[in-house]
């Protein structure tokens, strides 16, 4: 007669507080037990020198979203989510694309109907690409099922929304309950600096990075911060890319604002050098925001451990190297703004932070768990089912072999890409076994898990976007909720 339909025995558990030796049991996919010699399961798993991990949730990926042009994404979900499985991943946030000028309600179900073939669980950021009445109307059910972030971009041609439709966003998220997440860049100094440096001559790679220097970003950060304190709603910032970006965050958070930033392994471990590897190597590196400089590095460690930047998400961007639907789409002699940005990275996330952060001392392992598991579940509302190791949380797990070298190749990462930026790069940690509800999804770099076991996240409200009010803004004017005083900054009496 078996307790438990698994025991996971012996291994070190890690949360985002505490890391201690216990069993873990798990029955109907649930953890139910955590002590010292539990119960027999039908399964057992031996743990001795492993760590436990909560599987990592991914708030950042780019999964099977539809064609730009020639450029295809690369990554099914069935093949994202083998990816995110065999490097620990367990959960991935993904996005739901507005063509500009059309609802999102008929991408959003055909997007539902392409996500039924995950590995692993799921839920949606909805795109915002222009926020007309009509989609405005559109938001609110979408929102109230389940669908509780927005993603807006200040740049990008064919996404990119102005001050007036980011505020009508703003007031959106403010009235329904969702999250506002931002890729946040100055458009128009990029699209002059683009168009100048192309006149010039300089088209190369490399002068990605000249036509989106730190400024743009920096600046960026600071008005969509201005906007979302007119309207006291939180946001969160996508992939801070150093010290200026991260610093304008630090400041909001320092006022008291709910400004929350996130930034991705390839701000840590790339440099604006990498845009300038030879021939066309240079493209496979070509993200936005750009990689910047060895002391941004330093400065974005520096904010992690101070919880500046509460997430590390991966920006998994599968455009193929070697393809004309890829980063070859014109050609590689083609000027930079025509090669597709972002990097892959849902494989590598895990490992690469745990060795460069836990491996060499620059943040403790229980930041690692905040960063890449709990924080994610507490910022987009699947907390306290997601991200932790507690009795009632899904049995998401991730078994490390702390101790374990690896040597990064493309080919053991399971995705639809044709390279890693991290190619033969030496790792120490690995999540040598993934469990996704108490099913194993991965183990020993092979890919265990069947497409459909993913299930939808639905998300309903949750405290991290709660209405708050403690700054008077304009907005309660508005609303008609001021009474009396004027709002924060207004000076005289309202
Ligand atoms: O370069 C990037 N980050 N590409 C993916 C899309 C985005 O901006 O997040
Ligand atoms: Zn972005
Ligand atoms: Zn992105």
């Amino acid at each position: 007669m078996q307790d438990y339909d698994l025991v996971i025995r012996g291994g070190t558990v890690a949360t985002a507080s505490d890391a201690f030796r216990a069993d873990i049991a798990v029955t109907g996919g649930r953890i139910v037990a955590l002590g010292e010699r539990l119960g027999r399961g039908a399964r057992e798993i031996v743990a001795e020198g492993r760590l436990i991990l909560p599987g990592g949730i991914d708030s950042h990926c780019h999964i099977e979203e539809p064609p730009v042009g020639e450029v295809e994404n690369a990554d099914s979900f069935e093949t994202a989510t083998a990816s995110a499985a065999a490097g620990g991943t367990t959960t991935v946030i993904s996005f739901v694309q507005q063509a500009k000028g059309s609802g999102i309600t008929a991408g959003l179900r055909d997007y539902q109907r392409k996500a039924a073939r995950a590995l692993v669980d799921y839920s949606f950021h909805l795109v915002v690409t222009d926020a007309s009445e009509a989609v405005l109307a559109e938001l609110p059910p979408l929102i109230a099922e389940g669908h509780r972030s927005l993603k807006i971009f200040m740049t990008y041609p064919n996404l990119v929304l102005d001050d007036d439709h980011i505020l009508r966003v703003l007031a959106l998220a403010r009235q329904t309950g969702a999250l506002v997440t931002v890729h946040a860049e100055n458009h128009a100094a990029i699209m002059y600096l683009t168009r100048a440096l192309e006149a010039a001559g300089l088209t190369r790679p490399r002068h990605h990075a000249w036509a989106k220097p730190m400024a743009v970003e920096r600046e960026a950060c600071h008005r969509i911060i201005m906007l979302a304190e007119l309207l006291d709603v939180p946001i969160q910032i996508f992939h801070v890319s150093g010290a200026e970006a991260a610093e304008e965050i630090r400041r909001a958070q320092q006022r008291g604002l709910r400004v929350f930033g996130e930034t991705c392994p390839q701000y840590l471990m790339l440099t604006a050098d990498d845009l300038d590897r030879p021939g066309f190597e240079g493209a496979k590196f070509l993200c936005s925001p750009a990689p910047r400089t060895p002391e941004d590095q330093v400065a974005l460690w520096d904010h992690l451990r101070l919880g500046t930047l509460g997430i590390v998400s991966s920006d998994h961007a599968p455009n193929r190297f070697d393809d004309r639907h890829g980063k070859k789409v014109r050609g590689e002699d083609a000027p930079f703004s025509a090669i597709p940005n972002g990097v892959p990275g849902l494989a590598t996330r895990l490992p690469v932070l745990f060795s460069e952060g836990v491996g060499k001392g620059r943040i403790d392992l229980a930041t690692f768990v905040a960063l890449t598991a709990t924080n994610p579940a507490r910022l987009f509302g699947l907390a306290p089912r997601k991200g932790t190791i507690a009795i009632g949380a899904d049995a998401d797990l991730a078994i490390w072999d702390p101790g374990r070298k690896v040597t990064i190749r493309n080919a053991m990462l399971h995705h639809g890409v044709d390279y890693t930026v991290y190619e033969g790069l030496e790792v120490t940690g690995w999540p040598v076994t993934t469990l996704s509800r108490g099913v194993v999804v991965s183990d020993e770099d092979r890919v265990t898990g069947r497409p459909g076991h993913g299930r939808f996240l639905a998300r309903g409200p949750y405290e991290a976007i709660r209405p708050r009010n403690r700054h008077v803004t304009p907005f309660d004017a508005v609303e008609g909720r001021l009474s009396g005083a004027a709002p924060a900054g207004a000076g005289a009496k309202g």
